[in-house]
Protein backbone atom coordinates (compact mmCIF):
# COMPACT_ATOMS: atom_id res chain seq x y z
CA UNK A 1 0.00 0.00 0.00
CA UNK A 2 1.66 3.42 -0.93
CA UNK A 3 0.00 6.38 1.03
CA UNK A 4 2.21 8.91 -0.36
CA UNK A 5 5.79 7.52 -2.39
CA UNK A 6 8.67 8.87 -0.05
CA UNK A 7 11.74 6.27 -1.22
CA UNK A 8 13.15 4.23 -4.18
CA UNK A 9 13.86 7.75 -5.83
CA UNK A 10 17.11 8.07 -7.53
CA UNK A 11 19.50 10.97 -6.77
CA UNK A 12 18.06 14.27 -9.28
CA UNK A 13 19.49 17.61 -9.10
CA UNK A 14 17.17 19.48 -6.89
CA UNK A 15 18.83 21.53 -3.69
CA UNK A 16 17.54 21.27 -0.50
CA UNK A 17 19.19 20.81 2.95
CA UNK A 18 21.50 18.01 3.51
CA UNK A 19 20.30 14.98 5.71
CA UNK A 20 22.04 12.10 7.11
CA UNK A 21 20.51 8.83 5.10
CA UNK A 22 17.73 7.37 6.34
CA UNK A 23 17.34 8.38 10.20
CA UNK A 24 18.13 11.88 8.81
CA UNK A 25 15.93 11.98 5.68
CA UNK A 26 12.57 10.36 7.75
CA UNK A 27 13.20 12.70 10.22
CA UNK A 28 12.87 15.86 7.65
CA UNK A 29 10.22 14.17 6.38
CA UNK A 30 8.59 13.67 9.71
CA UNK A 31 8.93 17.35 10.24
CA UNK A 32 7.24 18.35 7.26
CA UNK A 33 4.28 16.48 7.65
CA UNK A 34 4.12 17.96 11.38
CA UNK A 35 4.93 21.28 10.64
CA UNK A 36 5.04 22.31 6.87
CA UNK A 37 4.69 25.87 7.58
CA UNK A 38 7.81 25.55 9.58
CA UNK A 39 9.28 24.03 6.92
CA UNK A 40 7.81 25.79 3.47
CA UNK A 41 9.05 28.58 5.79
CA UNK A 42 12.47 27.87 5.83
CA UNK A 43 13.12 26.43 2.09
CA UNK A 44 11.66 29.34 0.31
CA UNK A 45 14.97 31.70 0.18
CA UNK A 46 16.64 28.68 -1.58
CA UNK A 47 14.79 28.71 -5.22
CA UNK A 48 11.59 28.32 -6.64
CA UNK A 49 11.95 24.54 -6.80
CA UNK A 50 13.69 23.21 -3.81
CA UNK A 51 14.06 19.60 -1.99
CA UNK A 52 12.96 18.92 1.44
CA UNK A 53 16.08 16.83 1.67
CA UNK A 54 18.60 17.85 -0.64
CA UNK A 55 18.54 15.69 -3.88
CA UNK A 56 15.79 13.52 -2.88
CA UNK A 57 12.16 14.29 -5.09
CA UNK A 58 9.95 12.52 -2.34
CA UNK A 59 8.65 16.14 -1.17
CA UNK A 60 9.69 19.20 -3.52
CA UNK A 61 8.34 22.48 -2.68
CA UNK A 62 7.47 25.01 -5.43
CA UNK A 63 7.90 28.56 -5.15
CA UNK A 64 5.99 31.84 -7.07
CA UNK A 65 3.50 32.66 -9.05
CA UNK A 66 4.96 31.28 -11.99
CA UNK A 67 5.59 27.67 -10.54
CA UNK A 68 2.17 27.58 -8.78
CA UNK A 69 0.73 27.65 -12.01
CA UNK A 70 2.94 25.09 -13.86
CA UNK A 71 1.67 22.69 -11.76
CA UNK A 72 -2.15 23.35 -10.69
CA UNK A 73 -2.86 24.59 -13.97
CA UNK A 74 -1.96 21.15 -15.28
CA UNK A 75 -3.88 18.54 -13.31
CA UNK A 76 -2.97 15.27 -15.70
CA UNK A 77 0.65 16.04 -14.90
CA UNK A 78 0.18 16.72 -11.44
CA UNK A 79 -2.41 14.17 -10.02
CA UNK A 80 -4.10 14.91 -6.51
CA UNK A 81 -3.41 12.13 -3.28
CA UNK A 82 -5.49 9.26 -4.20
CA UNK A 83 -5.12 6.80 -1.53
CA UNK A 84 -5.23 9.43 1.31
CA UNK A 85 -8.27 7.34 2.64
CA UNK A 86 -7.13 4.00 1.65
CA UNK A 87 -8.80 0.69 3.98
CA UNK A 88 -9.46 -2.25 3.83
CA UNK A 89 -11.72 -3.57 0.99
CA UNK A 90 -15.43 -2.31 1.31
CA UNK A 91 -14.48 -0.53 4.18
CA UNK A 92 -16.19 3.17 4.91
CA UNK A 93 -12.59 4.13 4.62
CA UNK A 94 -11.62 3.13 1.69
CA UNK A 95 -15.16 4.11 0.33
CA UNK A 96 -14.22 8.04 0.79
CA UNK A 97 -12.02 7.91 -1.64
CA UNK A 98 -14.65 8.78 -4.02
CA UNK A 99 -14.61 12.09 -2.92
CA UNK A 100 -13.92 14.95 -5.49
CA UNK A 101 -10.28 16.13 -3.79
CA UNK A 102 -8.83 12.65 -3.95
CA UNK A 103 -10.42 12.00 -7.22
CA UNK A 104 -8.47 12.64 -10.27
CA UNK A 105 -8.78 12.88 -14.41
CA UNK A 106 -12.30 11.40 -15.39
CA UNK A 107 -13.58 11.02 -12.30
CA UNK A 108 -12.64 14.15 -10.40
CA UNK A 109 -13.82 16.04 -13.43
CA UNK A 110 -17.62 14.20 -13.48
CA UNK A 111 -17.72 13.84 -9.68
CA UNK A 112 -16.97 18.08 -9.77
CA UNK A 113 -19.58 19.00 -12.11
CA UNK A 114 -21.96 16.75 -10.21
CA UNK A 115 -21.16 19.16 -7.08
CA UNK A 116 -21.11 22.32 -8.53
CA UNK A 117 -24.57 23.41 -8.82
CA UNK A 118 -25.38 22.68 -4.97
CA UNK A 119 -22.23 26.07 -4.77
CA UNK A 120 -23.45 27.97 -7.98
CA UNK A 121 -24.31 31.30 -7.11
CA UNK A 122 -27.65 30.94 -7.34
CA UNK A 123 -28.04 28.95 -4.75
CA UNK A 124 -26.10 31.52 -2.62
CA UNK A 125 -29.13 33.27 -1.28
CA UNK A 126 -31.13 30.61 -0.03
CA UNK A 127 -27.78 29.54 2.42
CA UNK A 128 -27.60 33.11 3.13
CA UNK A 129 -31.13 33.09 4.85
CA UNK A 130 -30.05 29.84 7.06
CA UNK A 131 -27.08 31.65 8.17
CA UNK A 132 -28.00 34.78 9.13
CA UNK A 133 -31.20 32.86 11.13
CA UNK A 134 -28.40 30.60 12.63
CA UNK A 135 -26.13 32.75 13.33
CA UNK A 136 -28.55 35.28 15.09
CA UNK A 137 -29.64 32.16 17.01
CA UNK A 138 -26.55 30.81 18.41
CA UNK A 139 -24.00 34.13 18.36
CA UNK A 140 -26.76 35.71 20.40
CA UNK A 141 -26.74 33.47 22.91
CA UNK A 142 -22.68 33.30 23.41
CA UNK A 143 -21.76 34.15 27.03
CA UNK A 144 -21.50 37.90 27.28
CA UNK A 145 -18.18 39.20 29.03
CA UNK A 146 -17.18 36.09 29.64
CA UNK A 147 -13.84 34.25 28.74
CA UNK A 148 -14.52 31.72 25.82
CA UNK A 149 -12.33 29.58 23.76
CA UNK A 150 -13.55 31.45 20.70
CA UNK A 151 -11.95 28.70 17.78
CA UNK A 152 -14.13 26.46 19.61
CA UNK A 153 -17.34 28.63 19.15
CA UNK A 154 -16.20 28.90 15.91
CA UNK A 155 -16.17 25.38 15.17
CA UNK A 156 -19.45 25.23 16.32
CA UNK A 157 -21.26 27.63 14.73
CA UNK A 158 -19.59 26.91 11.17
CA UNK A 159 -20.68 23.07 12.10
CA UNK A 160 -24.08 24.01 12.74
CA UNK A 161 -24.27 25.88 9.11
CA UNK A 162 -22.05 23.35 7.64
CA UNK A 163 -25.43 20.52 8.90
CA UNK A 164 -27.66 22.83 8.21
CA UNK A 165 -27.04 24.47 4.63
CA UNK A 166 -25.46 20.99 3.02
CA UNK A 167 -28.00 18.52 4.59
CA UNK A 168 -30.61 20.83 5.37
CA UNK A 169 -31.28 18.66 8.64
CA UNK A 170 -31.50 20.85 11.79
CA UNK A 171 -29.27 18.48 13.99
CA UNK A 172 -27.94 21.88 16.14
CA UNK A 173 -28.22 18.75 19.20
CA UNK A 174 -26.73 16.08 17.38
CA UNK A 175 -23.84 18.30 15.35
CA UNK A 176 -21.28 18.34 18.07
CA UNK A 177 -20.78 14.49 18.43
CA UNK A 178 -21.11 14.79 14.61
CA UNK A 179 -18.56 17.19 14.57
CA UNK A 180 -15.88 15.50 17.46
CA UNK A 181 -16.77 12.49 15.21
CA UNK A 182 -15.41 14.08 11.93
CA UNK A 183 -12.08 15.82 13.64
CA UNK A 184 -10.76 12.85 14.98
CA UNK A 185 -11.15 11.05 11.48
CA UNK A 186 -9.51 13.62 9.91
CA UNK A 187 -7.02 13.86 13.00
CA UNK A 188 -6.09 10.18 12.64
CA UNK A 189 -6.03 10.09 9.07
CA UNK A 190 -4.18 12.87 8.62
CA UNK A 191 -1.64 12.12 11.12
CA UNK A 192 2.33 11.81 10.48
CA UNK A 193 1.66 8.43 11.99
CA UNK A 194 -1.15 7.03 9.78
CA UNK A 195 1.05 8.14 6.50
CA UNK A 196 4.62 6.80 7.74
CA UNK A 197 2.55 3.43 8.96
CA UNK A 198 -0.39 2.40 6.75
CA UNK A 199 -1.11 -0.57 8.12
CA UNK A 200 -4.07 -2.22 9.71
CA UNK A 201 -2.65 -2.98 13.59
CA UNK A 202 -4.19 -3.24 16.81
CA UNK A 203 -3.82 0.24 18.38
CA UNK A 204 -2.83 2.28 15.39
CA UNK A 205 -4.07 5.55 14.34
CA UNK A 206 -4.58 3.57 11.10
CA UNK A 207 -6.82 0.73 12.48
CA UNK A 208 -8.78 3.64 14.57
CA UNK A 209 -9.16 5.53 11.42
CA UNK A 210 -10.93 2.23 10.19
CA UNK A 211 -13.10 2.01 12.88
CA UNK A 212 -14.25 5.73 13.60
CA UNK A 213 -14.65 5.65 9.52
CA UNK A 214 -17.57 3.27 9.89
CA UNK A 215 -19.28 5.21 12.49
CA UNK A 216 -19.18 8.48 10.66
CA UNK A 217 -20.27 6.62 7.33
CA UNK A 218 -23.73 5.38 9.17
CA UNK A 219 -24.04 8.67 10.49
CA UNK A 220 -23.64 10.25 7.03
CA UNK A 221 -25.88 7.57 5.58
CA UNK A 222 -28.85 8.12 8.09
CA UNK A 223 -28.71 12.10 7.65
CA UNK A 224 -28.73 11.51 3.52
CA UNK A 225 -31.90 8.88 4.68
CA UNK A 226 -33.80 11.32 6.98
CA UNK A 227 -32.54 13.70 3.70
CA UNK A 228 -34.36 11.91 1.45
CA UNK A 229 -37.38 11.23 3.18
CA UNK A 230 -37.99 15.11 4.28
CA UNK A 231 -38.70 15.19 -0.04
CA UNK A 232 -37.85 17.61 -2.33
CA UNK A 233 -39.14 21.10 -0.69
CA UNK A 234 -35.87 22.48 0.31
CA UNK A 235 -32.45 22.91 -1.92
CA UNK A 236 -29.76 22.85 0.65
CA UNK A 237 -26.10 21.03 -0.86
CA UNK A 238 -27.18 17.26 -0.17
CA UNK A 239 -30.42 17.69 -2.11
CA UNK A 240 -29.16 19.43 -5.27
CA UNK A 241 -26.25 16.21 -5.11
CA UNK A 242 -28.62 13.70 -4.72
CA UNK A 243 -31.21 15.08 -7.85
CA UNK A 244 -27.62 15.58 -9.75
CA UNK A 245 -27.34 13.85 -13.12
CA UNK A 246 -24.69 13.22 -15.79
CA UNK A 247 -24.86 14.13 -19.63
CA UNK A 248 -25.52 10.18 -19.53
CA UNK A 249 -28.45 11.09 -17.02
CA UNK A 250 -26.38 8.95 -13.92
CA UNK A 251 -26.67 10.46 -10.72
CA UNK A 252 -23.83 9.73 -8.20
CA UNK A 253 -23.68 6.18 -6.46
CA UNK A 254 -24.18 5.74 -3.02
CA UNK A 255 -20.55 5.63 -2.02
CA UNK A 256 -19.67 8.86 -4.07
CA UNK A 257 -22.89 10.67 -2.08
CA UNK A 258 -21.47 9.76 1.36
CA UNK A 259 -17.96 10.30 0.21
CA UNK A 260 -19.04 13.97 -1.02
CA UNK A 261 -21.91 14.42 2.20
CA UNK A 262 -18.20 13.65 4.14
CA UNK A 263 -16.20 15.72 1.79
CA UNK A 264 -18.40 18.94 2.18
CA UNK A 265 -18.63 18.72 6.05
CA UNK A 266 -14.60 18.29 6.19
CA UNK A 267 -13.89 21.12 3.36
CA UNK A 268 -16.51 23.36 4.62
CA UNK A 269 -16.68 23.70 8.49
CA UNK A 270 -12.74 23.53 9.68
CA UNK A 271 -11.98 25.98 6.64
CA UNK A 272 -14.54 28.85 7.77
CA UNK A 273 -14.15 28.42 10.68
CA UNK A 274 -10.35 28.73 11.24
CA UNK A 275 -10.80 32.03 8.78
CA UNK A 276 -13.46 33.59 11.22
CA UNK A 277 -11.19 33.05 14.14
CA UNK A 278 -7.94 34.35 12.92
CA UNK A 279 -10.22 37.45 11.52
CA UNK A 280 -11.32 37.96 14.84
CA UNK A 281 -7.98 37.83 16.53
CA UNK A 282 -6.41 39.69 13.72
CA UNK A 283 -9.30 42.73 14.34
CA UNK A 284 -8.56 42.11 18.13
CA UNK A 285 -4.79 42.63 18.01
CA UNK A 286 -5.57 45.52 15.33
CA UNK A 287 -7.71 47.81 17.61
CA UNK A 288 -8.06 50.83 14.91
CA UNK A 289 -8.87 48.49 11.99
CA UNK A 290 -11.63 46.79 14.26
CA UNK A 291 -12.81 49.94 15.41
CA UNK A 292 -12.88 51.46 11.47
CA UNK A 293 -14.97 48.37 10.66
CA UNK A 294 -17.43 48.46 13.53
CA UNK A 295 -18.08 52.42 12.26
CA UNK A 296 -19.07 50.78 8.82
CA UNK A 297 -21.41 48.08 10.17
CA UNK A 298 -22.92 50.54 12.06
CA UNK A 299 -23.26 53.07 8.89
CA UNK A 300 -24.60 50.45 6.55
CA UNK A 301 -26.43 47.68 8.89
CA UNK A 302 -26.86 49.65 11.84
CA UNK A 303 -28.53 46.86 14.08
CA UNK A 304 -30.29 44.58 11.35
CA UNK A 305 -29.12 41.50 10.15
CA UNK A 306 -26.66 41.59 7.01
CA UNK A 307 -27.66 40.37 3.65
CA UNK A 308 -26.12 39.28 0.49
CA UNK A 309 -27.15 42.67 -0.95
CA UNK A 310 -25.15 44.23 1.73
CA UNK A 311 -21.74 42.78 1.11
CA UNK A 312 -20.78 45.13 -2.05
CA UNK A 313 -20.95 47.79 0.50
CA UNK A 314 -19.11 46.32 3.41
CA UNK A 315 -15.52 47.42 1.72
CA UNK A 316 -13.89 47.42 4.43
CA UNK A 317 -15.03 43.97 5.76
CA UNK A 318 -14.18 42.83 2.15
CA UNK A 319 -10.82 43.68 2.67
CA UNK A 320 -10.45 42.13 6.23
CA UNK A 321 -11.09 38.99 4.96
CA UNK A 322 -9.30 39.37 2.14
CA UNK A 323 -6.02 40.73 4.06
CA UNK A 324 -6.72 37.45 6.94
CA UNK A 325 -6.99 34.99 3.91
CA UNK A 326 -3.40 36.26 2.71
CA UNK A 327 -1.65 36.38 5.99
CA UNK A 328 -2.92 33.92 7.76
CA UNK A 329 -4.44 31.35 4.80
CA UNK A 330 -6.88 28.55 6.27
CA UNK A 331 -5.28 26.38 3.43
CA UNK A 332 -1.67 27.39 4.11
CA UNK A 333 -0.59 24.39 1.88
CA UNK A 334 -2.56 22.62 -0.80
CA UNK A 335 -2.68 18.69 -0.87
CA UNK A 336 0.42 17.10 -2.09
CA UNK A 337 0.66 16.39 -6.16
CA UNK A 338 2.24 13.58 -7.29
CA UNK A 339 4.05 13.88 -10.99
CA UNK A 340 2.20 11.38 -13.03
CA UNK A 341 5.37 10.91 -15.29
CA UNK A 342 8.74 12.59 -15.98
CA UNK A 343 8.63 16.20 -16.35
CA UNK A 344 10.54 19.35 -15.70
CA UNK A 345 9.88 22.54 -13.72
CA UNK A 346 11.48 25.63 -13.30
CA UNK A 347 14.61 24.12 -15.79
CA UNK A 348 14.56 21.47 -12.85
CA UNK A 349 13.91 17.77 -14.06
CA UNK A 350 10.96 15.86 -12.43
CA UNK A 351 10.63 12.26 -11.82
CA UNK A 352 7.46 10.96 -12.16
CA UNK A 353 5.98 9.82 -8.74
CA UNK A 354 7.78 12.81 -6.62
CA UNK A 355 6.01 14.75 -4.54
CA UNK A 356 5.20 18.23 -5.23
CA UNK A 357 3.94 21.06 -2.37
CA UNK A 358 2.33 24.05 -3.63
CA UNK A 359 1.61 27.00 -0.71
CA UNK A 360 -0.70 29.80 -0.32
CA UNK A 361 0.90 31.07 2.62
CA UNK A 362 4.74 31.14 1.28
CA UNK A 363 3.30 32.91 -1.54
CA UNK A 364 1.07 35.38 0.42
CA UNK A 365 4.45 35.78 1.98
CA UNK A 366 6.54 37.06 -0.54
CA UNK A 367 7.66 40.75 -0.24
CA UNK A 368 8.44 40.92 -3.98
CA UNK A 369 4.51 40.27 -4.12
CA UNK A 370 3.12 42.31 -1.10
CA UNK A 371 5.41 45.19 -0.07
CA UNK A 372 6.01 44.56 4.07
CA UNK A 373 4.67 41.04 4.04
CA UNK A 374 3.95 39.98 7.27
CA UNK A 375 1.86 42.80 8.39
CA UNK A 376 -1.78 42.70 8.88
CA UNK A 377 -2.53 45.80 6.39
CA UNK A 378 -6.16 45.65 5.14
CA UNK A 379 -6.26 49.20 3.11
CA UNK A 380 -3.39 47.50 0.71
CA UNK A 381 -6.53 46.27 -1.15
CA UNK A 382 -7.37 49.62 -1.95
CA UNK A 383 -4.27 49.39 -4.22
CA UNK A 384 -3.56 45.73 -5.11
CA UNK A 385 -5.01 43.35 -7.73
CA UNK A 386 -2.52 40.52 -7.45
CA UNK A 387 -2.95 37.44 -10.57
CA UNK A 388 -4.75 34.05 -9.69
CA UNK A 389 -1.04 32.18 -8.61
CA UNK A 390 -0.12 34.95 -6.44
CA UNK A 391 -3.03 35.33 -4.20
CA UNK A 392 -5.05 31.83 -3.84
CA UNK A 393 -6.00 31.34 -0.41
CA UNK A 394 -8.79 28.77 -2.12
CA UNK A 395 -6.37 27.09 -4.65
CA UNK A 396 -6.44 28.04 -8.33
CA UNK A 397 -6.90 26.45 -11.34
CA UNK A 398 -9.22 23.68 -12.53
CA UNK A 399 -9.34 22.15 -9.19
CA UNK A 400 -9.78 25.57 -7.04
CA UNK A 401 -12.22 25.28 -4.43
CA UNK A 402 -15.47 24.32 -4.86
CA UNK A 403 -16.95 26.43 -2.12
CA UNK A 404 -14.78 29.67 -2.68
CA UNK A 405 -18.10 31.24 -3.15
CA UNK A 406 -20.68 29.71 -0.28
CA UNK A 407 -17.34 30.02 2.33
CA UNK A 408 -16.95 34.11 1.12
CA UNK A 409 -20.39 34.53 1.42
CA UNK A 410 -20.57 33.23 4.69
CA UNK A 411 -17.45 33.66 6.25
CA UNK A 412 -18.30 37.49 5.97
CA UNK A 413 -22.13 37.25 7.27
CA UNK A 414 -21.11 35.58 10.44
CA UNK A 415 -17.89 37.93 10.93
CA UNK A 416 -20.09 41.31 10.66
CA UNK A 417 -22.87 39.60 12.78
CA UNK A 418 -20.17 38.33 15.41
CA UNK A 419 -18.60 42.09 15.39
CA UNK A 420 -22.18 43.95 15.80
CA UNK A 421 -22.93 42.15 19.02
CA UNK A 422 -19.19 41.38 20.99
CA UNK A 423 -15.55 42.58 19.96
CA UNK A 424 -13.88 39.41 21.20
CA UNK A 425 -10.31 40.29 23.40
CA UNK A 426 -7.83 37.88 23.09
CA UNK A 427 -6.68 36.87 26.92
CA UNK A 428 -3.16 35.26 27.71
CA UNK A 429 -4.49 31.62 28.20
CA UNK A 430 -1.51 30.05 26.35
CA UNK A 431 0.39 30.58 23.35
CA UNK A 432 -1.07 30.96 20.14
CA UNK A 433 1.02 28.54 18.16
CA UNK A 434 -0.02 26.98 14.69
CA UNK A 435 -0.68 23.57 13.76
CA UNK A 436 -1.51 22.31 10.41
CA UNK A 437 -4.07 19.51 10.09
CA UNK A 438 -5.50 18.21 6.62
CA UNK A 439 -4.24 21.35 5.13
CA UNK A 440 -6.01 23.69 7.74
CA UNK A 441 -3.88 25.84 9.76
CA UNK A 442 -5.03 25.24 13.17
CA UNK A 443 -4.41 26.79 16.70
CA UNK A 444 -2.95 24.65 18.28
CA UNK A 445 -3.83 25.37 22.05
CA UNK A 446 -7.22 27.19 20.91
CA UNK A 447 -7.45 30.76 20.82
CA UNK A 448 -9.00 32.18 24.22
CA UNK A 449 -10.64 35.46 24.10
CA UNK A 450 -13.66 37.56 26.80
CA UNK A 451 -16.70 38.56 24.87
CA UNK A 452 -17.00 41.96 25.52
CA UNK A 453 -19.27 44.35 24.30
CA UNK A 454 -19.01 46.28 21.38
CA UNK A 455 -17.48 49.91 22.20
CA UNK A 456 -16.16 52.65 20.57
CA UNK A 457 -12.73 53.45 21.63
CA UNK A 458 -10.05 50.89 20.89
CA UNK A 459 -8.61 49.91 24.04
CA UNK A 460 -5.40 48.39 23.20
CA UNK A 461 -4.60 44.61 22.48
CA UNK A 462 -3.07 42.47 24.40
CA UNK A 463 -0.30 40.64 23.76
CA UNK A 464 -0.22 37.21 22.76
CA UNK A 465 2.47 34.40 23.10
CA UNK A 466 3.42 31.94 20.40
CA UNK A 467 5.16 31.10 17.07
CA UNK A 468 1.73 32.85 15.71
CA UNK A 469 4.55 36.01 15.54
CA UNK A 470 6.70 33.74 12.69
CA UNK A 471 3.67 34.28 10.74
CA UNK A 472 2.41 38.23 11.42
CA UNK A 473 3.84 41.26 12.92
CA UNK A 474 0.59 41.95 15.77
CA UNK A 475 0.61 45.42 17.33
CA UNK A 476 0.52 44.42 20.70
CA UNK A 477 4.11 42.69 20.24
CA UNK A 478 5.72 46.17 20.07
CA UNK A 479 4.20 46.90 23.80
CA UNK A 480 4.80 43.20 25.28
C1 LIG B 1 -12.66 29.72 4.13
C2 LIG B 1 -13.05 28.54 3.73
C3 LIG B 1 -12.35 27.68 2.73
C4 LIG B 1 -11.06 27.70 2.31
C5 LIG B 1 -9.93 28.64 2.75
C6 LIG B 1 -10.91 26.64 1.33
C7 LIG B 1 -9.75 26.37 0.64
C8 LIG B 1 -9.62 25.40 -0.33
C9 LIG B 1 -8.42 25.17 -1.09
C10 LIG B 1 -7.12 25.95 -0.94
C11 LIG B 1 -8.68 24.17 -1.95
C12 LIG B 1 -7.73 23.62 -3.01
C13 LIG B 1 -6.95 22.46 -2.44
C14 LIG B 1 -5.89 21.98 -3.40
O1 LIG B 1 -5.75 22.48 -4.53
O2 LIG B 1 -5.16 21.09 -2.96
C15 LIG B 1 -10.02 23.71 -1.71
C16 LIG B 1 -10.63 22.67 -2.39
C17 LIG B 1 -11.91 22.27 -2.15
N1 LIG B 1 -12.83 22.88 -1.32
FE1 LIG B 1 -12.50 24.50 -0.15
N2 LIG B 1 -12.10 26.00 1.19
C18 LIG B 1 -13.02 26.60 2.01
C19 LIG B 1 -14.35 26.27 2.15
C20 LIG B 1 -14.97 25.29 1.46
C21 LIG B 1 -16.37 24.99 1.52
C22 LIG B 1 -17.39 25.75 2.35
C23 LIG B 1 -16.58 23.89 0.72
C24 LIG B 1 -17.83 23.14 0.41
C25 LIG B 1 -18.92 23.37 0.72
C26 LIG B 1 -15.33 23.53 0.13
C27 LIG B 1 -15.16 22.47 -0.73
C28 LIG B 1 -13.99 22.18 -1.40
C29 LIG B 1 -13.83 21.06 -2.32
C30 LIG B 1 -14.88 20.04 -2.69
C31 LIG B 1 -12.52 21.12 -2.80
C32 LIG B 1 -11.86 20.16 -3.79
C33 LIG B 1 -11.92 20.73 -5.18
C34 LIG B 1 -11.26 19.84 -6.22
O3 LIG B 1 -10.31 19.11 -5.90
O4 LIG B 1 -11.70 19.92 -7.38
N3 LIG B 1 -14.38 24.39 0.59
N4 LIG B 1 -10.59 24.50 -0.73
Amino acid sequence: MTMLRLHGFASVDIRGPRALPLVGTARRFISFLDDPVGVVLALRRMGDVVAVVDRNPAIVCVFGPERNREVLSDPDTFHNPEDFFTGPDGSAREKMRAMVVTSNGADHRRRRRLMMPAFHRSALDGYAEEIVTLTRSLVGAWPRGEVVSLDGLCRELSLCIAVQCFYGVDVKRGASVLGQTMAEFVRLVTSPANILFPFDLPGTPYRRGVQIGEDLASRMLALVESKRQSGGQRRDAMGLLLDARDEHGNGLTADEIVALAVELFIAGSETSSMALTWCLLLLDQHPRVLEALAAELSDVLGERDPSPADLPKLRLLDRVVKETLRVLPAAPILFLRSATRDTMLGGKAIPKGANLVVSPLATHHDASLYPDPDRFLPDRWKEIEPSTYAYFPFGAGPRMCAGALFASQSVRLMLAMILQRFHPRTVDAGPIDRRVRANILNAQHGVHARLCPVRANAAPAAPVRGNIHELVKLESRGRS
